[in-house]
C-alpha cells in the first residue's frame, strides 16, 4: 500500500507533558511483594528491593508512579504501613481477597521510587475512609516538621518531607465493585471537599478526581459531568481508565480500539469544556489517563480464581504474558496519547511489575521484559518535546468498534532543543508492506540517524524467562532519505522508530 505522510516542523499540537509516560503499581498479586521487593532474592539489596527489576525500571525513565492502588486503596489504612516493620498489622485486602503484610508502606515505596528516579503520585482512600484520614496522610507525607503527623514521619527516620504534588482522590468510585462506591454527586462533593482541604494545605497540590472506570460503564459520561459540576474549580485532572483485549481474535478490530480511545478522550475533553463554560470557570482541567494496558489473556481465569481463593499472601495474579500483537497495540495507543497530548497530560501504564505489566520477575529467578516493554520505552525516552500534527494519506478500514481506521499509524515528536524529529510508525496492514513517502517541511536537510524496528514476528509470539529477548527491537533497514523525504518500505504488522536530525 502507498502511504503519504506530511510533517511540518511548526504545526504543533502541544508541548508534551513528560508525565504522559508514567506508570502505576498497586499492592496486589506479586507487583510489590515478589515484584519490586523480594528480600532473600539473590538480586535483593539491603532493603529487599530487586536490583534486576530496578534496572529495567530505570531504563524506562518513568517520570511518575501512581501508588498504592487501584481497588486496593479503597479499604487501605495508610498508617498500617509506617513505623517498625515487626509491629505492622497483617490485614485483609478486600479488593483482591488477599493478605496484606504491610512490610512495604509509603516510606519504603518512597525509597524505591527515589532509587528508580521516579516522582510519586499518591492515591487516598475515599472508599472506606474520608477527608480526615486523607489530610492526615498528606501532612505525614508532605509537612516538614513540628506537627504531630510530620514528627511521626521524622521519628520513622524520614526527616525530609516528600513534597508529593499529585494526589488521586480515590479510585474508580463509579464502580459497583469498589469498596465505598458512591453515586456521582456524593463522590463529587467528597472529592471537592478533599481537594479544598488539600489546597488549603498547599495550593500547588494537583488534585486528580475519578472519572469513569471505563467508557463502557452505564453511567459514562454522565458521571464525569455530574462529578465535575461538584468539584470543577478545585481539581486539576480527571482520570480515565481503559483496558484492552482481542478476545475475538480480530487483529484489525483490536487496533480499532485505539480509535475508540480517541473518541473517549474527545468525549471527556468535551465534557470538561461544557462544565467549564457552565460554571464560568477560569481554570483548566486536564485528563490523567491513569490506568491503561492490555488485560485479557488470563483475565477470566484469574477473576474466577481470586474470587474463591482463601486469602493468600502475594499470590500470582493478573500475570498476563504479552505477545507481539500486544506490542503493536501498545505502540499505537501511545501514538494516540501523543496526538491527544493537548488534553491528556498524564498517563500511567497499568501496571509496572508482574501484574499486567511490561516487566516480570520470577520468584527466586530472573526478571525479564515483555514485548510491550519496548514500545513503552521508546515512547518514554524519545517522545518528549512537541507533538506535531501529522497528515496521513493511506488506505483505511472499517471494523466493529470504529470506521475509517488508517492502516498506517504515525505520531511525530520534535525535540526543539536537540533539533531531533522522532516518528513512531505502526503498519497495521495484515499482509501489505507500506511504501512510505514522508515529506518533512521546515527541517533543514534531515538525516536519518536511528531506525529501530520490531517486525517479522508472528502475532502470538511472546518472551519468557527462558527466552527473555525473543521479541525485541532490532536495527531497521530499507528506509532512508531521498530528495529530502523519508522513503522506503516497511513490513506488514511492524513497528518503527525513526530519528532524524
Ligand atoms: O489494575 C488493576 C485494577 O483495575 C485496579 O485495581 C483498578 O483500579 C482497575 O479496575
Amino acid at each position: 500500500m502507498k502511504a503519504r505522510v506530511a510533517v511540518h516542523r511548526d504545526f504543533k499540537i502541544s508541548d508534551i507533558d513528560e508525565r504522559l509516560y508514567s506508570a502505576f503499581i498497586e499492592h496486589m498479586g506479586r507487583a510489590i511483594y515478589g515484584g519490586i521487593y523480594e528480600p532473600g532474592h539473590p538480586q535483593a539489596d539491603a532493603q529487599g528491593f530487586r536490583k534486576d527489576v530496578l534496572k529495567f525500571v530505570q531504563d524506562l525513565k518513568i517520570p511518575a508512579i501512581r501508588y498504592p492502588g487501584g481497588n486496593f486503596v479503597s479499604a487501605y489504612r495508610w498508617e498500617d504501613g509506617i513505623g517498625p516493620k515487626d509491629q505492622r498489622p497483617v490485614r485483609l485486602d478486600l479488593a483482591w481477597r488477599s493478605k496484606e503484610t504491610n512490610q512495604v508502606g509509603v516510606n519504603e515505596f518512597a525509597d524505591w521510587a527515589s532509587l528508580a528516579g521516579i516522582e510519586m503520585m499518591l492515591a487516598v482512600n475515599l472508599g472506606s475512609r474520608g477527608l480526615e484520614e486523607a489530610r492526615n496522610f498528606l501532612e505525614y507525607v508532605n509537612f516538614p516538621s513540628g506537627t504531630s503527623w510530620s514528627d511521626l514521619r521524622r521519628s520513622h527516620g524520614k526527616d525530609d518531607p516528600y513534597k508529593v504534588k499529585m494526589w488521586c482522590l480515590g479510585n474508580e468510585m463509579d464502580g459497583p465493585w469498589q469498596i465505598g462506591h458512591k453515586v456521582a454527586t456524593d463522590y463529587g462533593r467528597l472529592a471537592n471537599e478533599t481537594a479544598k482541604a488539600f489546597k488549603a494545605f498547599d495550593r500547588d497540590i494537583e488534585a486528580i478526581v475519578c472519572g469513569s472506570s471505563n467508557d463502557g460503564m452505564a453511567t459514562y459520561p454522565e458521571w464525569e459531568r455530574e462529578v465535575l459540576e461538584e468539584c470543577y474549580e478545585n481539581v486539576d485532572y480527571i482520570s480515565l481508565h481503559k483496558y484492552f483485549g482481542n478476545k475475538s481474535k480480530d487483529t484489525l478490530n483490536y487496533f480499532g480500539k485505539i480509535e475508540e480511545t480517541g473518541r473517549y478522550i474527545q468525549t471527556i475533553a468535551g465534557t470538561i469544556d461544557y462544565v467549564k463554560s457552565k460554571k464560568r470557570a477560569k481554570n483548566d482541567v486536564h485528563i490523567c489517563f491513569d490506568e491503561w494496558n492490555v488485560w485479557y489473556h488470563i483475565r477470566d481465569e484469574d477473576s474466577h480464581r481470586w474470587r474463591t481463593w482463601d486469602w493468600p499472601e502475594a499470590p500470582a495474579l493478573l500475570e498476563e504474558t504479552y505477545n507481539f500483537e500486544d506490542a503493536l497495540f501498545v505502540a499505537g495507543l501511545l501514538n494516540e496519547f501523543i496526538r491527544r497530548s493537548d488534553r491528556v497530560r498524564i498517563a500511567c501504564i497499568a501496571q509496572l511489575v508482574n501484574v499486567i505489566a511490561p516487566i516480570r520477575a520470577e520468584k527466586n529467578g530472573p526478571a525479564w521484559r515483555q514485548t510491550i516493554y519496548h514500545p513503552y520505552r521508546f515512547a518514554s525516552i524519545y517522545g518528549r518535546g512537541e507533538a506535531l500534527n501529522v497528515a496521513v494519506d493511506a488506505p483505511m478500514y472499517n471494523c466493529h468498534v470504529a470506521d475509517d481506521v488508517s492502516y498506517l499509524d504515525v505520531a511525530a515528536v520534535y525535540d526543539r532543543k536537540e533539533s531531533v524529529l522522532t516518528l513512531f510508525v505502526v503498519n497495521r496492514h495484515l499482509t501489505d508492506k507500506a511504501e512510505l513517502d514522508v515529506s518533512l517541511t521546515g527541517f533543514a536537510k534531515p538525516a536519518l540517524f536511528e531506525h529501530h524496528a520490531m517486525e517479522g514476528y508472528g502475532l502470538n509470539e511472546t518472551n519468557g524467562p527462558d527466552r527473555p529477548d525473543h521479541v525485541a527491537p532490532k536495527q531497521g533497514a530499507g528506509v532512508g532519505i531521498e530528495d529530502g523525504k523519508l522513503k522506503g518500505s516497511i513490513a506488514p504488522l511492524s513497528y518503527h522508530v525513526f530519528r532524524l536530525k
